[in-house]
């Protein structure tokens, strides 16, 4: 069927086959021994967390590997997340099984030989059915278990192709099932279909403890992972990770390689600070304004919300009495970041204003603030980190929306409450001191 009856949607219906085998009225109630217990009482192992040796996973799904968790890592194709997990299985000193269905052994070899981490103790499996994966599991008895990727899986008895919802429901439930008996802990790798979330059923997000995204824009070198779930800590925790020649490399300071100190003191460059989960960042901001070729004016964005830029192009217009209709717009996030945090709004606003007065922004100002429908500031979280990480970067003045600031900082803390108010004071002082 072409369309949804019932919500009109195109092309949202998925084949599933029903097993007529598997019938569920006639089997007999099984439990699992386990009887109500008061929630005070209930006895619990510390959990022996599994570091991985790269740091950024550890830290994103929480402190390290929680036994008998399983992980599901979804990603773009090509973004790095069988480099990711290979990286994990070579630099862990632990028995780790690597399924692949997808690369021959020998692709995985090359791969390895990339990476220059010559490790004893990863075992290279090729296969995709499910009941062969799990036998070998259970008499090889590994500690860490890769699966790339669920889509590849097949369970014999399901008369379904590898990929679809039935297919990718059954596999992994076993697996689930499998390592919440043996506490073998599981990464699994998950693709992406064309709108960004993990192919197959909605299902398997819930079926597992962690969701973690590997995402970047893969014109550029950087990587973001990102945890969309996670039983086990807090999903604020990101990890920022460089493609380089041989492999994945931790990125621990991103924000020094985000800024290029704009040497050349050219107009359109503004910095940002922006959170990325509970991470200060520090991200330029340039744009690019000139006279509309053509009668309607182009807006090119990267890295940022072409809606909301829009937006801000009419508070522009409206607020600041600034014609800009007329003009070609481009805006560009530097590193290939996308970011999500409103707060970027105010650097963006500079950005376009420095480019169209042609007026230089220095680059010791930073700027943190969303921008509201009136122009006005409206705050931000965390502004103290935020002023904590510009200071360590060398900022001087921080344009922030008026708040409470306990803490003492070498840098100079401007509070901001109109754009129009504070745009003008940085472009007056300019012309006063050229
Ligand atoms: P890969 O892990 O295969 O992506 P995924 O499993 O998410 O589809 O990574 C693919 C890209 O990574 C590949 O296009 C080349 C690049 N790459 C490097 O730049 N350096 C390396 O050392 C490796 C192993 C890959
Ligand atoms: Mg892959």
């Amino acid at each position: 069927m072409g369309k949804c009856t019932s919500c009109g949607a195109w092309n949202s219906f998925q084949e599933e086959v029903i097993q007529s085998s598997v019938s569920t009225a006639s089997t007999p109630i099984t439990t699992s021994g386990h009887k109500p217990t008061i929630l005070s009482e209930i006895k619990t192992e510390k959990l022996n967390r599994i570091a991985t040796g790269i740091h950024e996973l550890d830290q994103v799904v929480g402190g390290g590997i929680v036994p008998g968790s399983v992980i599901l890592l979804g990603g773009e194709p090509g973004i790095g997340k069988s480099t990711l997990l290979l990286q994990v299985a070579v630099s862990l000193d632990k028995k780790v099984l690597y399924v692949s269905g997808e690369e021959s052994p020998q692709q995985i070899y090359l791969r390895a030989q990339r990476l220059n981490v010559p490790s004893n103790t990863c075992y290279i499996y090729s296969e995709t059915n499910v009941a062969a994966i799990i036998q070998e599991i259970k008499t090889f008895q590994p500690e860490l278990v890769i699966i790339d990727s669920v889509q590849t899986l097949k369970h014999p008895d399901i008369d379904a192709s590898p990929g679809s919802v039935s297919q990718i429901r059954e596999t992994t439930n076993l697996l689930i099932e499998l390592a919440k008996q043996t506490h073998i802990p599981m990464l699994l790798i998950g693709h992406i279909n064309k709108e960004g979330s993990i192919a197959g059923p909605k299902i398997l997000e819930h079926m597992v403890d962690v969701v973690l995204q590997f995402e970047g824009d893969m014109q550029n070198v950087y990587r973001i992972l990102r945890s969309n779930k996670n039983r086990f800590g807090s999903t604020a925790e990101i990890g920022i990770f460089e493609m380089v020649q041989n492999g994945l490399r931790e990125v621990s300071n991103p924000s020094e390689i985000m800024l290029s100190g704009n040497p050349e003191k050219l107009s359109g460059v503004a910095i940002a600070s922006v959170m990325e989960g509970i991470r200060p960042l520090m991200i330029e901001v340039q744009a690019l304004v000139s006279t509309a070729a053509y009668g309607t004016p182009q807006r090119t964005v990267n890295g940022f919300d072409g809606k909301r830029l829009n937006m801000l192009l009419a508070i522009i217009e409206k607020r600041l009495g600034v014609k800009i209709y007329t003009k070609d717009v481009f805006l560009n996030i530097a590193g290939g970041i996308r970011v999500q945090d409103p707060a970027i709004d105010l650097a963006v606003v500079a950005a376009i204003l420095s480019s169209l007065f042609d007026f230089y922004i220095p680059s010791s100002y930073c700027f943190a603030g969303e921008v509201g429908l009136t122009g006005e500031i409206r705050s931000v979280s965390q502004v103290e980190k935020r002023i904590k990480e510009s200071t360590k970067l060398g900022i001087q003045k921080m344009f922030v929306p008026p708040c409470d600031i306990q803490s003492k900082s070498q840098c100079n803390v401007i509070p901001c409450t109109r754009v129009d108010q504070t745009f003008r004071e940085i472009f007056k002082k300019q012309s006063a001191t050229e």
